[in-house]
């Protein structure tokens, strides 16, 4: 996956599977478990950067595509960095279904009436916990326009959407197994998901069927993960595998760097990126650096390249093109998955000639929806973090006016208005912050996703006193209280 524009570079997307190298343990350890009987489940944890997204495309591919492979259909999620996207990545998997029941490969057994109507219950359970009511005029002050928001309360309860995803998978399992197959079921950085999310999750590995392969990956790093250390016990505790990827080792360096790069590098350099480097993607930063700079692999100058950078995504930074940086900064406010047409907004351009130039551009990827986000989320952060405070008000005003210019034409109506009631907080836009955060607040604890009700309740708590609005201050402490109680309640049984 080479890319243009005079850099040259590897992508710092997931890696190909047909590029994929090493981890020969692993893989083994993934085809054992996939011909294993019974419904299986794995989790595949590690820093960031190691590789699990990799690994994640590579079983993909060794379940849905490689010839002579098992060819069975895989339904795959990801989780974005934008707390409150409440079952979005189960509803992706829902569209990856519907996609398989409408192919002549897949057809035959997903396209049965019992597995449609499987399909369209659950599908009307996850709308109906998340459904938007139109119009509300609650949040007339965020724009001209009204807009959308889902009802206070939902219409149905989360017991009805485990009911209806637990018959989804056990219908989808039985006609797996009939044919001696096996649907695989594979998330990606679980641990950005809502509690909600986590707990349908850890619900459905309680009660995982047969002719399913459940596998996700979560980033296991002090503070990143509130629910890492539950899910690691719970999956534990059912009998199901962890794999926990570790650094890259010499043989597995020198490999990633012939096949990705085309770079020869000798033992004593291996073995100095081993010790300092091991990690995939710093590996990615290193090389690509030293082709960008048209250096040779050398012990000395990759100790020079390794010395010189504060750590891996500063590397891959400083190794960009000037014009990509520029986009790379401005983009970095937003919370992926970006719309086209706020990533056209956001950077003055039309949208038919955005694609194409974005897909040249090697730090950003196109997602199975059409959107947009960064290459590798290091990058994205490397970039917020760098971002002086004036900078990052003036980015996040910009992307405010850009969702509400876009509203009309954005489907993802959730994502929008989360998105915007971040963007109003951090360019300081208080009046309109206060308004939407606190209202999208207490509509997600009533969905009982009591984590996102606070961060945004937070929000309205320090907007309110920013505008020294004490009647609003007071409602939102009350909210806030609120909320805590149902965190602090013993029968939460939420990672
Ligand atoms: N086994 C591999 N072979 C070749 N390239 C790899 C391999 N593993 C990872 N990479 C490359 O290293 C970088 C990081 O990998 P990846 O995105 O899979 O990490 P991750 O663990 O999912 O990171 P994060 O926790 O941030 O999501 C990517 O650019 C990817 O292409
Ligand atoms: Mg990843």
């Amino acid at each position: 996956m080479r890319c243009s524009d005079g850099w040259g570079g590897v992508s710092y997307a997931p890696c190909p599977p047909e590029e994929f190298c090493g981890r020969r343990e692993e893989r083994e350890h993934l085809g054992a478990l996939l011909s294993r009987a019974g419904g299986q489940a794995v989790m595949i944890s590690g820093p960031p950067g190691i590789g699990k997204s990799s690994l994640l495309n590579w079983l993909a591919y060794e379940v849905q595509e490689r010839p002579g492979g098992l060819q069975s259909p895989v339904l795959r999620g990801e989780v974005f960095d934008l707390p409150g996207m409440i079952f979005s990545v189960f509803r992706d998997l829902l569209k990856d279904l519907r996609r398989h029941a409408a192919t002549a490969r897949f057809g035959g057994d997903l396209g049965l009436e019992s597995m449609r109507e499987a399909i369209r219950y659950a599908g009307d359970v996850l709308e109906k916990y998340v459904a938007p009511v139109e119009p509300v005029g609650l949040l007339a002050k965020t724009g001209e326009e009204i807009i959308g928001v889902f009802a206070e309360s939902p219409e149905v309860g989360y017991d009805r959407v485990r009911e209806a995803f637990l018959e989804l998978l056990q219908e989808l399992g039985r006609v797996m197994s009939v044919t001696g197959r096996v649907a695989a079921v594979l998330l990606d950085d679980v641990h950005l998901a809502s509690s909600l999310d986590r707990r349908l999750l850890l619900d459905i590995m309680h009660d995982l069927p047969p002719g399913i392969f459940l596998a996700f990956t979560c980033r296991a790093e002090d503070g990143t993960c509130p629910g890492y250390p539950t899910m690691q016990e719970e999956i534990r505790n059912l009998g199901f595998s962890t794999i926990r990827l570790s650094e890259m080792r010499v043989s597995e360096i020198q490999e990633l760097a012939q096949r990705r790069f085309n770079l020869t590098i000798n033992e004593a350099a291996a073995g100095l990126l081993e010790e300092s480097a091991g990690n995939p993607f710093g590996l990615m930063a290193c090389f690509n650096t030293l082709n960008y700079r048209g250096l040779d692999p050398t012990l000395e100058k990759i100790a020079d390249l390794l010395t010189g950078s504060r750590d891996p995504a500063d590397l891959a930074y400083s190794g960009l093109p000037e014009s990509w940086k520029d986009w790379a900064r401005e983009l970095s406010v937003l919370n992926p998955p970006f719309p086209v047409p706020v990533v056209a907004c956001m950077l003055g351009l039309e949208g038919s000639s955005l694609a194409d130039r974005l897909r040249e551009i090697g730090i950003f990827r196109r997602l199975p929806g059409g959107e947009y986000a960064f290459a590798h989320p290091l990058l994205q952060e490397h970039c917020r973090r760098e971002l002086p405070d004036d900078a990052k008000s003036a980015l996040n005003a910009r992307a405010a006016d850009c969702f509400e210019r876009s509203m009309h034409r954005l489907s993802g109506r959730l994502h929008a208005l989360l998105s915007l009631a971040c963007h109003f907080f951090h360019a300081q836009e208080y009046e309109k912050a206060a308004d939407l955060n606190l209202e999208l607040g207490l509509r997600f604890y009533h969905r009982e996703d009591y984590d996102t009700a606070l961060v945004l309740t937070e929000r309205a708590i320090t907007a309110a006193g920013y505008l020294g609005d004490d009647a609003l201050l007071a409602a939102a402490e009350q909210q806030r209280d609120l909320i805590r109680q149902k965190i602090a309640s013993p029968v939460r049984a939420v990672p």
